[in-house]
C-alpha cells in the first residue's frame, strides 16, 4: 500500500513524549517484521506538512534504552512513508559549551553500547551490509536542522561527538573522564544503534541532542548528584524552541 509522504519523522527521547504543534493527529501502529512498537506513531500536520512522531521509550517511558526495539521503530516510520528522521536525544554534557539546557546537533559519535541488535543483518539469510558510517549523521539533514535553528532564532551548537553508553544507569566519573579523553562532548544511551540502523535502512538521520545535566563529574560541582527531576526540568526548558525549529525545517 503506498503511503502519502511524511515530510519529517521525529523520535522523542526521555522527557519528550509528544510534539507540541501537531494538528489533526492520527495514531498508527504498523506491524513490522522486527516486532512491536512501544506505542503509536502519531501523524499530524505542522506548517501544512505531514509529520510523524514516535516516543522512543513509549509514551509512558516504559522501555529502557537497552530494550528499545530500534529496528521496529525505524522500520515503522519508514513504512509510513518517512525518509528523514530527526532524533531527539536527551543527553549529559561532558565538555565546555555543552552544559544543561544546551541544544546541539552532533556530527560524530562513538558507540560504547553492547548486546543490542545493531544491524538489519541479524537474521539468517539476510543480505550482509557494510554501510559507510564515516559521517554517522546525514550531512544535508544536519545542515537543514542548523539552518532552521538559525532562522527560528533557536540557539543550537553545530557539531560535537555523541558517546552512546549502555545504561540504564548513569556513568561513573571515571567513565566520563575516559569519554572526555576519547573526544566525546555528549553522553546518552539511545544514539546507537539507532543511527547505524537508520543508515542501513537508507533513511536520512540527524540527532538533536538536548543537554539535561552535566555528566558525572563534568560540571563545576564535580560531586553533584544527577536527579531525574533536574533532567526532566532541563529537557522541558530546552525543548521550548523545537516546534519553531521544526516549522522552519518544513518550510525550507
Ligand atoms: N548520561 C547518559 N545518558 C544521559 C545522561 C547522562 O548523564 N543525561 C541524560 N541522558
Amino acid at each position: 500500500m503506498s503511503q502519502p509522504d511524511i515530510a519529517l519523522a521525529i523520535i522523542g527521547g526521555t522527557g519528550v513524549y509528544r510534539f507540541d504543534g501537531l494538528q489533526d493527529i492520527e495514531a498508527h501502529q504498523p506491524v513490522t517484521r522486527y516486532g512491536a512498537l512501544p506505542g503509536p506513531v502519531r501523524v499530524g500536520t505542522l506548517a501544512g506538512r505531514r509529520v510523524a512522531f514516535l516516543a522512543r521509550h513509549g509514551e509512558g517511558h516504559s522501555v529502557p534504552p537497552h530494550k528499545v526495539n530500534y529496528r521496529a521503530n525505524l522500520a515503522a516510520l519508514q513504512s509510513l512513508g518517512a525518509t528523514r528522521v530527526l532524533a531527539l536525544n536527551t543527553v549529559g554534557g561532558i565538555t565546555e559549551g555543552f552544559g544543561p539546557r544546551v541544544l546541539a546537533c552532533p556530527d560524530q559519535l562513538i558507540d560504547y553500547t553492547w548486546g543490542r541488535i545493531s544491524t538489519l543483518c541479524e537474521e539468517e539469510g539476510s543480505k550482509v551490509l557494510h554501510v559507510d558510517f564515516g559521517e554517522p549523521y546525514t550531512p544535508s539533514l544536519r545542515r537543514q536542522v542548523l539552518d532552521a535553528a538559525r532562522a527560528a532564532g533557536v540557539a543550537l551548537v553545530d557539531g560535537g561527538c555523541y558517546g552512546a553508553t549502555q545504561g540504564p544507569r548513569l556513568e561513573t566519573r571515571a567513565e566520563i573522564a575516559r569519554m572526555r579523553r576519547d573526544g566525546c562532548d555528549l553522553v546518552g544511551m539511545t544514539g546507537m544503534p539507532e543511527a547505524g540502523l537508520a543508515r542501513e535502512l537508507g533513511l536520512d538521520y540527524a540527532c538533536l541532542a538536548i543537554v539535561a545535566n552535566w555528566a558525572a563529574g563534568a560540571g563545576p560541582d564535580a560531586s553533584e548528584v544527577i536527579t531525574l527531576d533536574d533532567v526532566l526540568a532541563n529537557v522541558e526548558a530546552a525543548s521550548s524552541g523545537l516546534p519553531a525549529l521544526v516549522t522552519e525545517m518544513l518550510s525550507g
